[in-house]
């Protein structure tokens, strides 16, 4: 017996009837995001692995572990993206969009990939849709942008969310308070779990995010990193509270909450589903003043964030937000006997062409047997051509959801077709 393939580990299909949910969410995305004044970007799917190195750091889960890196055909190293904010301050930099206007607003979407451990709502392929503002340094920008996912999710329904706020400070108030942070946590390195041990040297504010007890207890013995921040960032992040309070838009401070990408600097923030269990981030994101530089452009600052489409999809469903969405055709063109298929099958182009999604039934099977596929799929008409009917140039429309049918002119069809649906595509000329 031959092995069956399976989709990769991590992986999944998107089949059509979920596959609208798919569409009308990444439609809904896009309408909302370009009202917010973001152009949209596509970057390609995979960059070359030191844009990530570099943009998300060395030290990180993501570049350390997770990354799907490979080397090509001419022996360089090439990355699957796993995140876009790279990407796009890559592309920024390449454009040179820093010369265009002072402040750039683009989005994305699509696929990211992580060789993480599969479990529910975390995926090894996923899909984000994100924002990112470069060239913004106000408090101003970071309300905006967390206030642009909060809105897009209540537009969508999703009114019991939580948004978890922290500031991690700039480069100078962090190294502060990193060193306070290793010189505390160092005296009880035995109490800490073995990646916190190695984080110590490498990487301590990721040990304030570990959800093992005892170094949850080591880190509760650290003062929080707000008392670090120096003047700039401490107004900064004043400033931003400020401005969601302005707006009442409720927040959680969150001091031990600082992601999991190096190039965060002040404002992080992540918003919260607790019904979606471990992994609980609807969305991530938050400032990165040094990464356009870090990356080979101008000193830009940027703010942003990206949002799990999969994640989302799942909250959707769990509140009952979801839209009703049919693949079902409009109408089928039922020909009764094989003679009448070249009749039908014109007569179905003509309708597609209209712009009509149209089904063809097989002459070959009895009336009976048409209806019932049709029926079967949803269709809203039928139009059957009998031999009688066209020899009088008729055909008969049935509407489906009363059973009730009339014998029309076939020149006669397209108005009446008009006259009961709209269609669903664009016409062909
Ligand atoms: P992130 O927190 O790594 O941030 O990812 C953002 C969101 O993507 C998460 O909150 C989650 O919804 C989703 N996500 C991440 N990993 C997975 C996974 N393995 N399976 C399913 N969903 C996942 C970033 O990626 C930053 N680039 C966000 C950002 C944009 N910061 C500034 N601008």
């Amino acid at each position: 017996m031959i092995n069956l393939i399976t989709a990769p580990r991590g992986t999944y299909d998107i089949m059509p009837d979920r596959a609208l949910v798919w569409q009308w969410m990444e439609s809904t995305i896009r309408q909302v995001l370009l009202s917010y004044g973001y152009g949209e970007i596509r970057t390609p799917i995979f960059e070359h692995t030191e844009l990530f190195q570099r943009g998300i750091g060395e030290t990180t889960d993501i570049v350390e572990k997770e990354m799907y890196t490979f080397a090509d055909q001419g022996k360089r190293s090439i990355t699957l993206r796993p995140e876009g904010t790279a990407p796009v301050v890559r592309a920024y930099i390449e454009h040179k969009l820093y010369g265009v206007a002072p402040v750039t607003k683009l989005f994305y979407l699509g696929p990211m990939f992580r060789q993480e451990r599969p479990q529910a709502g975390r995926f090894r392929q996923f899909h984000q849709f994100g924002v990112e503002m470069i060239g913004a340094e106000s408090p101003v920008a970071d309300a905006e942008v967390i206030l642009l996912a909060h809105d897009l999710y209540h537009q969508l329904g999703l009114t019991d969310l939580e948004i978890h706020l922290n500031s991690v400070g700039c480069a100078q108030c962090r190294q502060a308070y990193k060193t306070a942070l290793t010189s505390t946590l160092e005296a009880v390195a035995d109490e800490l779990c073995t990646t916190c041990r190695l984080r110590l040297d490498r990487n301590p504010l990721r040990l304030l995010d570990c959800k093992s007890p005892s170094c949850q207890a080591a880190v509760s013995k650290v003062p929080p990193i707000q008392d670090y921040l120096c003047p700039d960032c401490d107004h900064h992040f004043k400033g931003v509270l400020a401005l969601l309070d302005q707006v009442k838009v409720k927040y959680k401070l969150s001091p031990k909450l600082v992601r999991g990408l190096d190039y965060y600097s002040r404002t992080v923030f992540e918003i919260i589903n607790h019904d979606l269990g471990a992994q609980n981030a609807l969305c991530g994101g938050g400032r990165y003043d040094g990464l356009v530089e870090a990356c080979g452009g101008p000193a830009v600052p940027g703010v942003g964030f990206a949002s799990g489409i999969e994640r989302l999809l799942t909250t959707l469903e769990q509140k009952g937000k979801l839209p009703e969405l049919s693949g079902a055709p409009q109408l089928f063109v039922l020909p009764l006997g094989e003679q009448l298929t070249a009749v039908a099958f014109e007569l179905a182009t003509s309708l597609r062409r209209q712009g009509f999604f149209v089904e063809l039934g097989n002459g070959t099977k009895s009336l009976k047997a048409q209806l019932k596929s049709a029926h079967k799929s949803g269709a809203a008409l039928t139009v059957i051509i009998g031999e009688d009917e066209w020899q009088a140039q008729q055909v008969t429309v049935k509407i489906m959801g009363d059973g009730s049918q009339k014998r029309i002119a076939a020149a006669e069809l397209q108005k009446e077709i008009a006259s009961l649906i709209s269609p669903l595509g664009k016409k062909y000329q």
